[in-house]
Order: C-alpha cells, then sequence, then structure tokens
C-alpha cells in the first residue's frame, strides 16, 4: 500500500481568495489537492476550468489531482494536462473510447485514473489495470460537496483493493464524498490510501486540526 494522501477539495474552498485557500491546507498537511470539475451536461453542475487551475499551479508544488466529471472528456484531457494537472481522472462512461483517453493522459505526461460512481460496476476496469495509476470511488453520486457517504462503498473498496493487490500494480484507491473525521478510519480499513475531503476539511476554522485527526484516524 501507498502512504496515505490526503487531498483537500477546494469545491469548498473560499472562491474569492482561492490561492490562499490552496497554500493553507497544503501548510495544513494535506498532500495533493483535488480539483473538481463540473460541466452541467455530465453532472448538474458547474465549476472551474482550464484557467482556473492554471492560476493557482504556481501557489503550490503539490500535486494537483484533476477530477473530470465532463462529457465529452479528451478535449479537457489536453486543456487541463497544459494547465498543469499532476493526475488526471475521468469517468468511463462519459469517454466514447475509455482506452483511448487514458492513452491521451500518458502522453501528456500526467497520472491516469478511472472514477466509479457508486453505481457503476468494476467490469470497466477488466483490459486497463495496466494503464490505471489510481481508481477513484465515488461515496456520493458526482456533482456536489458536502452530502453524506453511502456505505455501501465500503465493500466496494474492498474489492477494488483486493484487485490492485492482485494485479500487483502500483495503483492508488482514492474515495471522494462524504468523508469526515468520523468515517475515515473506516475508510482505510477497506484499502483506501488517497482520501478527498471538501466540506469537511475548509467547513472547519482549523485546517491543521481537522488533517490531523484525519491523519490520526487513518493511522489507528
Ligand atoms: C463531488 C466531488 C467531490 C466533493 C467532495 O462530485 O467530486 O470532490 O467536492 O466534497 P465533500 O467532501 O464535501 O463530500
Ligand atoms: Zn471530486
Amino acid at each position: 500500500m501507498f502512504d496515505p494522501v490526503i487531498a483537500p477539495s477546494i469545491l469548498s474552498a473560499d472562491f474569492a481568495r482561492l490561492g490562499a485557500e490552496v497554500e493553507a491546507v497544503i501548510e495544513a498537511g494535506a498532500e495533493w489537492i483535488h480539483f473538481d470539475v463540473m460541466d452541467n451536461h455530465y453532472v448538474p453542475n458547474l465549476t472551474i476550468g482550464p484557467l482556473v487551475l492554471k492560476a493557482i499551479r504556481p501557489v503550490t508544488k503539490a500535486p494537483i489531482d484533476v477530477h473530470l466529471m465532463v462529457k465529452p472528456v479528451d478535449a479537457m484531457i489536453e486543456a487541463f494536462a497544459d494547465a498543469g494537472a499532476d493526475l488526471i481522472t475521468f469517468h468511463p462512461e462519459a469517454s466514447e473510447h475509455v482506452d483511448r483517453s487514458l492513452d491521451l493522459i500518458a502522453k501528456k505526461g500526467c497520472k491516469a485514473g478511472l472514477v466509479l460512481n457508486p453505481g457503476t460496476p468494476l467490469g470497466v476496469l477488466d483490459w486497463v489495470m495496466d494503464r490505471l495509476d489510481m481508481i477513484l470511488l465515488m461515496s456520493v453520486n458526482p456533482g456536489f460537496g458536502g452530502q453524506a457517504f453511502i456505505p455501501s462503498v465500503l465493500d466496494k473498496a474492498k474489492a477494488v483493493r483486493r484487485l490492485i493487490d492482485d494485479s500487483g500494480r502500483p495503483i492508488r484507491l482514492e474515495i471522494d464524498g462524504g468523508v469526515k473525521v468520523d468515517n475515515i478510519g473506516a475508510i482505510a480499513a477497506a484499502g483506501v490510501d488517497t482520501f478527498v475531503a471538501g466540506s469537511a476539511i475548509y467547513g472547519e476554522a482549523d485546517y491543521a486540526a481537522v488533517i490531523g485527526r484525519m491523519k490520526a484516524e487513518i493511522a489507528r
């Protein structure tokens, strides 16, 4: 397993002070920044594009984990890679050619991952495991921050952990949606190593305190 990573979702940050909000969570102990891209087509919400990524890129050396909730995906892969993404994940049902999109991410020099919605079966992982650096399990339906964690995703995480271990490949297992101090321990125990949290971090006044409590729960 990899060392754990906490990736605060800037969706819940104060957008009027976005650069400072990015810096603050990294200084508070987070390892990555999670960047949620929504298009009002694949998901019923609209957020931020490559211009915003380009603007925050110089603020931190921390890896920026771009979660594309857009359809189609390929043009956005190019745009976000050019804007400075380190990792790019997309939803397989949003791409006409999953293998081609994964190939494009790798060609652009980024790490690649697939995102599975709560109702998406694991079969989409067959035959592309060798292309993946990360698998992202949604523990809410994508589109909004601040939703409740869907508990059945814990068993799904255990199943994906087995798939990753059986593959023998260095693939991270990330979870996104409703992650809080009080459930992150159980999520880690299910085999997750990479934790996205938006409202649980940016909703607190003391980012270092909440990130510290999360890390303590993961280490238990
Ligand atoms: C949901 C986004 C998440 C979201 C997480 O579609 O992908 O990253 O912002 O927010 P919380 O942690 O508040 O559920
Ligand atoms: Zn996300």
